[in-house]
């Protein structure tokens, strides 16, 4: 039986940690959808469509991983892609809470579906889409924190 994982986030932009949790993530289920969030509530810095552009060029070589756009509700997602778990990265307990809730309130929603967490590597604990945002946006490098796909849209 081929297991499914929806990885969803907002992804703005990706981040090697982000690469990481699918890599981990690989290990555990036969198929990975990476579900990009519109989230406007985020007022994210990219728009949808070059989230889900960075994404996809990440992943061009990785034929059990496939890249989707969602606008509604996470589980609609994973029912849409038959998928039987949610996988989402933890770096420090400052995650915890906000994933519990996440987390919870998904089961209340669907009880079929299990939320599935992996540690992200300690080199990416403090690694988050929001730094990566103000460090370039103040000319920092962070090369070293997201894959190289992404350099040309943070230019
Ligand atoms: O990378 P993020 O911003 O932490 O990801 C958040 C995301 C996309 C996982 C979350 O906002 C989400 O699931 N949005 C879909 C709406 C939904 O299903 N909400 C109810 C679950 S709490």
């Amino acid at each position: 039986m081929k297991r499914t994982a929806i990885y969803p986030g907002t992804f703005d932009p990706i981040t090697l940690g982000h690469v990481d949790v699918v890599n981990r993530g690989l290990k555990l289920f036969d198929r990975i959808v990476i579900g990009v969030a519109e989230n406007p509530k985020k007022e994210p810095m990219f728009a949808l469509e070059a989230r889900l552009k960075m994404v996809r060029e990440t992943f061009t070589d990785a034929p059990k991983v496939e890249v989707v756009s969602f606008t509604g509700l996470l589980v609609d997602l994973a029912h849409d892609q038959k998928g039987d778990a949610i996988l989402r990265g933890l770096r420090a307990a400052s995650d915890f809470e906000y994933e519990f809730q996440m987390a919870t309130m998904n089961r209340r929603l669907d009880e079929r579906i299990e939320t599935c967490f992996v540690m992200a590597r300690e080199d990416y604990t403090f690694v988050s889409s929001r730094f990566i945002r103000e460090i370039s946006g103040m000319g920092g490098d962070v090369s070293e924190l997201v894959p190289a796909t992404v350099a040309p849209y943070l230019k």
